[in-house]
């Protein structure tokens, strides 16, 4: 759960290019002629994506789990007013409208453990879109949760924070726990200790796309990460695209 990490989180995400993946996604709408204009974005964290789907001109939706995450994201985006955030959570979210598109990014998916949560999120996100809508979501995948963020410690010295990232996977339950212990330091040098715990699941292309065929999507594809190609056996991201 993403509680007092939510102040650190734009600096910890500081290599991942929003842009670009704003870009991305806009390359997805297009390759499959779509021209949403109400979006909902789920799980939208401090609202990195949101800030450029606002930008250019959506009507935009977002919700997250985390009230922390969400007060980040409204002293990003309160200037924009064709934008509204509530705080809501993906496997029981009630909005009553449809939407032409429903998007979450940056491996939101995978803090869904369980797969009859998974199948009720998907459920949900079908019934609040529009028939002809679209779905985009990405997870990290199987591979990157077992093999390279694994058993494996993380360790940073960035200055005012300091973070080690402890890592185990669960090859019985297929769930990578993540156990980070961040140092801030105050204006008088002085370290404040913030420690949080992280569950991802880690699903395989084929569960994913079982799932979303019996919420009722009838097209599903997936794309190596920020490409149009196939996803390889060491794909680390996928995105996902569905349908119908
Ligand atoms: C890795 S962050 C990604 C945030 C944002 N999408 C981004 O690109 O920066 C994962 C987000 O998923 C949210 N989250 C996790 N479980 C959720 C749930 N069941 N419903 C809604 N949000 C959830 C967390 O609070 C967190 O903001």
């Amino acid at each position: 759960m993403y509680k007092n990490m939510a102040v650190l989180y734009d600096e910890l995400m500081d290599d991942i290019d929003y842009k670009e993946w704003y870009l991305y996604i806009e390359k997805l709408l297009d390759k499959f002629s779509k021209e949403p204009k109400k979006i909902l974005e789920m799980a939208c964290g401090t609202g990195n994506l949101s800030y450029y789907l606002a930008m250019n001109g959506y009507d935009l939706t977002c919700f997250d789990i985390s009230s922390d995450m969400l007060s980040m994201a409204y002293n990003k985006l309160n200037q924009f007013n064709n934008i509204r955030l509530i705080e809501q959570n993906m496997i029981d979210f009630k909005i009553n409208e449809k939407f032409d598109a429903i998007i979450s990014i940056c491996d939101s998916i995978n803090y869904i453990l369980d797969e009859e949560d998974l199948l009720s999120v998907f459920r949900n996100v079908k019934k609040h879109l529009h028939k002809d809508g679209i779905f985009i979501f990405d997870i990290n995948s199987h591979y990157k949760l077992k093999n390279i963020i694994g058993n494996n410690t993380f360790i940073e010295d960035r200055g005012t924070i300091y973070y080690t990232w402890q890592n185990y996977f669960d090859n019985s339950e297929n769930i990578g726990e993540f156990y980070l212990t961040f140092f801030i330091a105050d204006e008088y040098g002085r370290y404040r200790r913030i420690d949080e715990e992280h569950l991802q699941k880690a699903y395989q292309i084929e569960e994913i796309r079982e799932l979303l065929e019996k919420a009722g999507f009838s097209t599903v594809y997936c794309f190596d990460e920020f490409t149009f190609n196939k996803p390889g056996e060491q794909s680390e991201r996928i995105n996902f695209v569905a349908l119908g």
